[in-house]
């Protein structure tokens, strides 16, 4: 693919790249830029960060899993380019080399891009912007209190412009025979349906490391990223619809006022690298058992918009997953949306890591309970990690509905837990754990109801 962008504020016209080379290998093999480190090649450590910017503005991405073609048209800033032309450094340079926030040195680079795009963005939540950066050596608080102290540092000139970098007009992606970049879900769903063995790169965060760690060889690829109408929220006052292509981080911004413990789980969801890249269409697309949209969406009434060429069908998010790795969906159909009825907030998102930051679920239950009069009127409940696909609660749904909001009900209601799953035990957790969590999990709902705190992050002697 010929594919052109601004890299440290030079453009940079590319033929013939491979689909699949990522930014990583390239910055470091053909430009021998090689402040941007290699450490886990799979999304979770931040030692490739680079800065990616366009008119939506300036974000930290992780380039060991960006492939070159979701580039064309952006501006990319490493670390070798955040400093001044007059050689001076940026602020959060000046900051960590004060506050001895390096060590060794290895996860430095990726810690001054995530803050240096944090700082473009005024971002304080330090805690969380960095969340997505290990560093196995300095500790974390040098490296915090260096971004605090660059807070209220002018933003470097150069961010604009790269914000405003615009292609010139005639600057097109050439595409090749096996690889295609549609610019609008009408030119996806022709170049779908004509290759419905082609492999659908949205946010590459699991597809990337289908290159990077299983060495998989793509052939016929469609990337999603410049479908911009995709990407659209819309948010009426009955409905709720996101676009396949709208990213984890806008998912959470979105939801925030809305169902606030769902944004709240989103912040939870990988780091603010991966959940720039990572996209709500690929989380319910991968059918993975573990993802952490579909059970909230679930437990939402969410529905599922698909399509294939011209036709499209909508379905109850549930009935998308049949069984492990087998989902409704053809051959050529695509995700085109995914969306919920606006309803008052009684949703409630337990994500269940062994990590509080980044990691995966090994249970992630989703309750969405309405009383009225002291009575359960509706009861939607779903899990990620009970079954082979994210499932409904349907047996407690059913011991719920109908019946007072007491203790008793939530007695009887656990002892139901048993008819709707049968869970694995595997390296996140165990068979037992998962049973017993599941029905923790329900009686820490009924203990928020009644005003109680359930915060368990904090715990005081
Ligand atoms: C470090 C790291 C941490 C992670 N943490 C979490 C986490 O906490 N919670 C979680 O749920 N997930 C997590 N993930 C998994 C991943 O980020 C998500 O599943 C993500 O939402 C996938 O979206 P994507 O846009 O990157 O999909 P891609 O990788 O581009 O695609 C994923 C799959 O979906 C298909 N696909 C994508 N879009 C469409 C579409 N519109 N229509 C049809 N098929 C499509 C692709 O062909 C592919 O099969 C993590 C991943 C990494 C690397
Ligand atoms: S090398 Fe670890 S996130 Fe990219
Ligand atoms: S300074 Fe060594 S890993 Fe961070």
């Amino acid at each position: 693919m010929d594919i052109t962008f601004l890299l440290n504020g030079e453009t940079v016209e590319l033929e013939g790249v491979s689909p699949t080379a990522t930014l990583l290998d390239w910055l470091r093999e053909e430009r021998h830029l090689r402040g941007t480190k290699e450490g886990c090649n799979e999304g979770d450590c931040g030692a490739c960060t680079v800065m990616v910017s366009d008119a939506d503005g300036a974000r930290a991405l992780n380039s060991c899993i960006l492939f070159l073609p979701q580039l064309h048209g952006k501006a990319i800033r490493t670390v070798e380019g955040v400093g001044e032309a007059d050689g001076s450094l940026h602020p959060v340079q000046d900051a960590m080399i004060e506050h001895h926030g390096s060590q060794c040195g290895f996860c430095t680079p990726g810690f001054i891009m995530s803050m240096t795009a944090a700082h473009a963005n005024g971002a304080t939540d330090h805690d969380t912007q960095l969340a997505g950066n290990l560093c196995r050596c300095t500790g974390y608080a040098p490296i915090i209190r260096a971004a605090e102290a660059c807070e209220d540092k002018p933003v470097p000139t150069w961010v604009n412009n790269d914000c405003a970098f615009v292609l010139p007009k005639a600057t097109e992606v050439a595409e090749d025979g096996p690889a295609h970049a549609p610019t609008s879900s009408d030119e996806l769903a022709a170049v779908y349906a004509a290759n419905p063995d082609a492999t659908i790169i949205a946010g590459a965060t699991d597809v990337g490391l289908w290159v990077t760690k299983q060495l998989r060889d793509l052939n016929s690829v469609i990337f999603l990223n410049r479908c911009d109408d995709l990407k659209d929220v819309e948010v009426t006052e009955t409905n709720v619809r996101f676009g396949a292509m709208v990213d984890m981080n806008t998912v959470g911004d979105t939801l925030s006022d809305l169902h606030p413990s769902y944004a709240e789980m989103v912040r939870r969801y990988a780091s603010v690298q991966v959940r720039h890249a990572a996209t709500i269409g690929g989380n319910i697309a991968n059918g993975s058992p573990i993802g952490d949209n579909p059970p909230a969406l679930i437990a939402l009434g969410a529905t599922l918009h698909l399509r294939k060429g011209d036709t499209r069908r909508d379905m109850p998010l549930e009935d998308f997953f049949i069984d492990y790795g087998k989902q409704d969906r053809q051959p050529g159909e695509f995700v085109e949306a995914v969306s919920f009825p606006r309803q008052p907030d009684t949703l409630k998102c337990y994500k269940l890591s062994k990590r509080f930051d980044q990691d995966i679920s090994a249970v992630c239950g989703c309750f969405n309970i309405t009383v009225a009069d002291g009575i359960v009127t509706n009861a939607r409940i779903a899990f990620g990690g009970m079954a082979g696909i994210p499932k409904r609660a349907t047996a407690v749904e059913a011991a719920l509905i109908g019946q007072p909001w007491t203790v008793a009900t939530i007695t009887a209601a656990k002892a139901k837990f048993d008819a709707d799953f049968t869970p694995l035990t595997d390296m996140r957790a165990s068979a037992e754990y998962r049973l017993e969590t599941a029905r923790a999990l329900l009686e820490r709902y009924f203990a928020e109801s009644q005003g109680q705190t359930t915060n368990v992050l904090e715990v005081s002697a």
